[in-house]
C-alpha cells in the first residue's frame, strides 16, 4: 500500500491540495486563492478555468515540497464549495459562463417568484431545503435563460453542469476525451434537484426548474473508486472520495454518531448534526442534507444550519473599509476593548441564510454612539459569527430535540482564541478544538482512504482525533442574555431591503 492520501479541497476563496499520512497529520501542502468577481452588488462570480489551473498547480507544489511520486499516493479525495454552478461545452471543455458562485444572489427575484406561487417550503419535503438564492438549482436556470446557446446545448447533451467537484473530477480523468461526468451524493443534496429518498434526479423537480436532465452528473456515493486520474498531475492515482466541503468537515471530525456536530469556521459558518439514517424535516430553518454515503452502505443524514458570512466579514473589513491590514489584526483590535460598546454588525451581505432565510436582508451595523470605535466594530465583527451560530443551535435543539452538551470546531477563525471563548460564553456549553483543524481535506481524505483500504474502519479514524483546547463558557447568563437581545434586535432592522 502506498504511504500517503492527497485532498483536493476547492473552496470559495483558495484551492489546496493536503497530503496526509495515516496518522491524518499534514506531509505536505499547496495553496492558491483566485479572484472573487463581482460584477454588480449581490453577484459573485468565479472563473472555472482558472481554479482548474490553480488545483493543477498547488497539486503539484504540495508533491514537489515533500518529493512524492504519483505511486507515493494511495487514492486522491475531492471536496468542494458546495452549490456553485458551472456548465460548459463537452467538445470545447470551454464554460459558457463564470462560475455563479453560492453567495451569489441575482436570482432573487426568481426565489420571489417561486415562493409567491407555492410558498418558500415548496420543495422542501423532496429536498430539505427552502426556496433561496443559495442553492445550484436557480442558478443552472439562471444561466439556462440568460446565456446564448446553452439550452440548446444542454438538450442535446453538450452542454454539462457540475458543482466544483464535477468540474475538477471531469478534468482530472481526460476532460474533452472522455472525462468522467460524475458527482456524490452529497454535493447534488445541494442542487435542489436530488431527491433525498431516492438519492436520484428528481423529474418533478427537473420540470419545476426546467432543467434538462442530459446535463447532469450521474449521482454516485462519498466513498468508492470512481476513475484514476489521467492527468499528468497525479497520474494513474484513484479518485475514491467526494464530499461537499462541510460534510466532509464532519467525516474529518469523526461525527459518525447520530447527534454528533461540528462547527466550520471558513468564509461562512456551518453547523452539521449528524442525524444517522433518519431523514429528520426541520421546523426552525435548518436544512436537511445528506452528511455521506459510504459505499453501499445505507445513507446518513444531517441537519445543516448555514450561514453565509463568517470569515468574509473579517476580510471586508479588512479589504472594503481598511479598517485593518491583515485578517489577524482582527482579533488584536477587538481586544483593547472589554466588549462590543454596543454595536452590533448584521452581515446579511447575501441576504440571511439559516434560520431566517430572508433573500431581501441586507447587512445593518446598529446600536451605534460616538462612544464606538473601529475596536468595538472588530469585536462586533467577531461576534457576529458566534451569535449567528447560537441563532443556528437554538434551531437545532429545537428541530432535534437534543441538548447540544459541547460543539467540535474547525476552520480558519478558530485560531481566534477571543471569538472561541465568546462562543462558548453564548453557548453556555464547551467549544472543543481539536488538535487537527484542517478536517474538510482530512475528511475528502478519509474517504478516499475507506474507498482503497488505506484505513480500515471508522475506529481506525476515531484515533487520530484529539483535543487541542476546550473553551468552557464564563459568562454570567444575565450578561449572555443581554448580549443577545441586542443581536436579536440588530438582526430585525436588516430585513425588507430590496434585491
Ligand atoms: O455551502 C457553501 C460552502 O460549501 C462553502 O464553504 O469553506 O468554501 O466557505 P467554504
Amino acid at each position: 500500500m502506498p504511504t500517503y492520501i492527497a485532498a483536493i479541497d476547492q473552496g470559495t476563496t483558495s484551492t489546496r491540495c493536503i497530503i496526509f499520512d495515516r496518522q491524518g497529520n499534514i506531509v505536505s501542502l499547496g495553496q492558491k486563492e483566485h479572484s472573487q468577481i463581482y460584477p454588480q452588488p449581490g453577484w459573485v462570480e468565479h472563473d472555472p478555468e482558472e481554479i482548474w489551473r490553480n488545483t493543477q498547480e498547488v497539486i503539484a507544489r504540495a508533491r514537489i515540497n515533500a518529493q512524492i511520486q504519483a505511486s507515493d499516493i494511495a487514492a486522491v479525495g475531492i471536496t468542494n464549495q458546495r452549490e456553485t454552478t458551472v456548465v460548459w461545452n463537452r467538445k470545447t471543455g470551454k464554460p459558457y459562463y463564470n462560475a455563479l458562485v453560492w453567495q451569489d444572489t441575482r436570482t432573487g427575484d426568481l426565489v420571489a417568484k417561486y415562493a409567491e406561487e407555492a410558498g418558500q417550503d415548496r420543495f422542501r419535503a423532496a429536498t430539505g431545503l427552502p426556496m433561496a438564492t443559495y442553492f445550484s438549482s436557480l442558478k443552472i436556470k439562471w444561466i439556462l435563460d440568460n446565456v446564448p446557446e446553452v439550452r440548446d446545448d444542454a438538450e442535446r447533451g453538450l452542454a454539462l453542469f457540475g458543482n466544483m467537484d464535477t468540474f475538477l473530477i471531469w478534468h482530472l480523468t481526460g476532460g474533452i476525451y472522455n472525462g468522467q461526468h460524475i458527482t456524490d451524493v452529497t454535493n447534488a443534496s445541494r442542487t435542489q434537484l436530488m431527491n433525498l429518498e431516492t438519492l436520484e434526479w428528481d423529474d418533478a423537480l427537473l420540470e419545476a426548474f426546467d432543467i434538462p436532465r442530459a446535463m447532469l452528473p450521474q449521482i454516485r456515493s462519498s466513498s468508492e473508486v470512481y476513475g484514476t486520474v489521467t492527468s499528468e498531475v497525479l497520474p494513474g492515482v484513484p479518485i475514491a472520495g467526494i464530499l461537499g466541503d462541510q460534510q466532509a468537515a464532519l467525516v474529518g471530525q469523526t461525527c459518525f454518531e447520530p447527534g454528533q456536530a461540528k462547527n466550520t469556521y471558513g468564509t461562512g459558518c456551518f453547523l452539521l448534526m449528524n442525524t444517522g439514517t433518519e431523514l429528520r424535516h426541520s421546523t426552525c430553518g435548518l436544512l436537511t442534507t445528506v452528511a455521506y454515503r459510504f459505499g453501499d452502505q445505507p445513507v446518513h443524514y444531517a441537519l445543516e444550519g448555514s450561514v453565509a458570512i463568517a470569515g468574509a466579514l473579517v476580510q471586508w473589513l479588512r479589504d472594503n473599509l481598511g479598517l485593518i491590514s491583515t485578517s489577524a489584526e482582527v482579533d488584536t483590535l477587538a481586544r483593547t476593548v472589554a466588549d462590543n460598546g454596543g454595536a452590533y454588525f448584521v452581515p446579511a451581505f447575501s441576504g440571511l441564510y439559516a434560520p431566517y432565510w430572508k433573500a431581501d436582508a441586507r447587512g445593518v451595523i446598529a446600536g451605534l454612539t460616538r462612544f464606538v470605535t473601529k475596536a468595538h466594530l472588530a469585536r462586533a465583527v467577531l461576534e457576529a459569527t458566534a451569535y449567528q451560530t447560537l441563532d443556528v443551535v437554538q434551531a437545532m435543539e429545537k428541530d432535534a430535540s437534543i441538548e447540544l452538551s459541547s460543539l467540535r470546531v474547525d476552520g480558519g477563525m478558530t485560531v481566534n482564541e477571543l471569538l472561541m471563548q465568546f462562543q462558548a460564553d453564548m453557548l453556555g456549553v464547551p467549544v472543543i478544538r481539536p488538535k487537527m483543524t484542517e478536517t474538510t481535506a482530512l475528511g475528502a481524505a478519509y474517504a478516499a482512504g475507506l474507498a482503497v483500504g488505506y484505513w480500515s474502519s471508522f475506529d481506525d479514524l476515531r484515533q487520530n482525533w484529539g483535543v487541542d483546547r476546550t473553551f468552557e463558557p464564563q459568562m454570567a447568563e444575565a450578561d449572555q442574555q443581554r448580549f443577545y437581545r441586542g443581536w436579536q434586535k440588530a438582526v430585525e432592522r436588516s430585513f425588507g431591503w430590496e434585491n
